[in-house]
């Protein structure tokens, strides 16, 4: 499915439609170019799904945690040279039923993603502040 978004407000309304559909055991994978607005999508979803700690990209730190109201892990794998770096801090074990992870930069570990994770890639659209959202379908 390809959602097109016009402004930062609508990647906000797109947050709150995507957290209806996140549960514990989900994982998110987001694609895209330097600010094609990955980061901008986990806030919004973050805050949608009730966390009410700042959110900071977790660009140096590989991974930030959230516990409060649901277990979240969020990956930023921008700066991995190879995918033996995220299993070497125990990415495996991130991967756990009751928690969810969503992964920035998540085609760098294509071959470590499971099987039923949801890929969002995102992309510039033709005028300044618009995306297109490429949703693959929620089982
Ligand atoms: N519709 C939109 N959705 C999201 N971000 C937008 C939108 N329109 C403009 N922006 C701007 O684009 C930038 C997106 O930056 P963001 O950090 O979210 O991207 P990113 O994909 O995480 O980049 P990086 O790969 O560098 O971490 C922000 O400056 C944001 O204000
Ligand atoms: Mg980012």
């Amino acid at each position: 499915m390809e959602v097109r978004i016009a402004s930062i407000e609508e990647t906000e309304e797109f947050a709150v439609q995507l957290a209806k559909k996140i549960k514990p055991g989900a994982v998110l994978c987001l694609t895209g170019d330097l600010g094609a607005g990955k980061t901008t999508l986990v806030k919004a979803l973050l805050k949608a799904l009730g966390v009410m700690e700042a959110v900071k990209s977790p660009t140096y730190t590989l991974v930030n945690e959230y516990h409060d109201p649901l277990i979240i892990y969020h990956f930023d794998l921008y700066r991995i040279k190879n995918p033996w770096e995220v299993l070497d801090i125990g990415f495996d074990d991130y991967l756990r039923p009751e928690a969810v992870v969503i992964i920035e930069w998540a085609d760098r570990i294509t071959e470590l993603i499971p099987e039923e994770a949801v890929w969002i890639r995102l992309s510039y659209g033709p005028t300044e502040g618009s995306r297109v959202f490429e949703v693959e379908e929620f089982q």
